[in-house]
């Protein structure tokens, strides 16, 4: 299967295609479902975790398939109150305030409240019955932290900030709670059966190199070296990779995800050969008209022509506004590509 081989740093004729939030609102048939249910009850119901994770595999015929879920699960099962609100996104109704609220997150009992998860990954599993790879994720500590520092989304991640800094100790009191709680799901997610595991660290972009380095990269790592991998490849992604990837290197992971602003050969050539590389257009560029879209995914596959490991990617998700018809066209393109 061309993602796992060029996961796995061996040449493939094309790179292999797939799309982070590749399965949401930019999809009409997403909506069909998303109207009957809340986003959290599609999440928590395998038969419909399954519908969803298999829509862009039956529409666009990527190459890989990505779970269904969010990030934010894991933070849901310690304790945190999650919902979902349309246009506002993520909300935590009992955000982090002090180490009392720290010391109430749960780590026992996570692992049996996330085995809807398992038990999707089997669904999905049969579905696909061996024809493309289904890819695991989970949020990493950082990025799953500042959500619940936050209450939710965040434009600056002020307190998240003014908490690291003014309170370091409760912040690696509550990292390594998220860790431990992370390595036991994602290791779930291997015995249940999927090909690859991809970590997401959305906002590392917020923080300075050394914060990086203290209080998420450490993390990030700790989790890596904590899974049963198997063979399996784990992929590294955050915004912020373009100055980070030296650090994410460090962690060990096969494969790092690479945001829009770095020349992606640079990076490439910059970390040891046996790390793939996975991106790295820009998700707007998905606005713009055809002719520009053919061209930019060109000039980045003539510029990676030749390295392997290379897994197209955008830098990061789709947005929901996105044209259904311009990302089956950027999917198209890359599959009649060839080297
Ligand atoms: O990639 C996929 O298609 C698989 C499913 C997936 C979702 N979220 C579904 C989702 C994955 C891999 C995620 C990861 C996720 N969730 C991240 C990391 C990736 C990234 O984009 O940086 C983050 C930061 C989250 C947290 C989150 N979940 C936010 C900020 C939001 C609301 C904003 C938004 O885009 O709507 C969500 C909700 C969410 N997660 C939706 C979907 C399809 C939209 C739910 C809806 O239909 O209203």
């Amino acid at each position: 299967m061309v993602f796992l081989k060029a996961a796995n740093s061996e040449i493939t004729e094309r790179p292999p295609v797939w799309m982070m939030r590749q399965a949401g609102r930019f999809m009409k048939e997403y909506w069909d479902i998303k109207n009957k249910y809340s986003f959290l009850e599609m999440c928590k119901t395998p038969e419909i975790a399954a519908d969803v994770t298999m829509l862009p595999i039956d529409l666009l015929d990527v190459d890989a398939a990505i779970l269904f879920s969010d990030i934010l699960v894991t933070a849901e099962a310690m304790g945190g109150q999650l919902s979902f609100e349309a246009g506002v996104g993520p909300l935590f109704a009992n955000p982090v305030k002090n180490e009392s609220d720290i010391d109430n997150l749960l780590i026992d009992g996570t692992e049996e409240r996330l085995n809807y998860v398992a038990e999707a990954i089997k669904v999905i599993q049969q579905r696909l019955n061996g024809t493309k790879p289904l890819i695991g994720f989970a949020g990493a500590p950082f990025t799953v932290m500042s959500y619940l520092i936050e209450g939710g989304s965040s434009k600056d991640f002020k307190k998240t900030k003014l908490f690291i800094h003014n309170h370091p100790h409760l912040a690696h009191k509550l990292l390594q709670k998220i860790a431990d709680v992370t390595v036991a799901y994602l290791n779930m997610q291997i015995a249940a059966g999927i090909n690859a595991l991809q970590l997401f660290d959305s906002w590392a972009l917020a923080l300075s190199w050394d914060d990086y380095n203290e209080f998420s990269h450490q993390y990030n790592k700790y989790i890596i070296s904590k899974l049963n991998r198997k063979g399996i490849p784990v992929i590294s992604f955050c915004k912020g990779s373009s100055v980070f990837a030296p650090l994410m290197a460090e962690a060990n992971p096969d494969v790092i995800s690479v945001d829009w602003n770095a020349d992606l050969l640079t990076i490439k050539k910059s970390l040891p050969a046996n790390i793939a590389v996975q991106g790295n257009l820009d998700p707007f560029l998905l606005y713009a008209d055809k002719k520009l879209i053919k061209d930019r995914i060109h000039r980045l596959f003539d510029r990676m022509k030749g390295t392997p490991g290379f897994i197209f990617n955008l830098g990061h998700g789709i947005m929901p506004d996105i044209p259904f018809d311009n990302v089956k066209f950027a999917i198209d393109t890359v599959k009649e590509y060839r080297y």
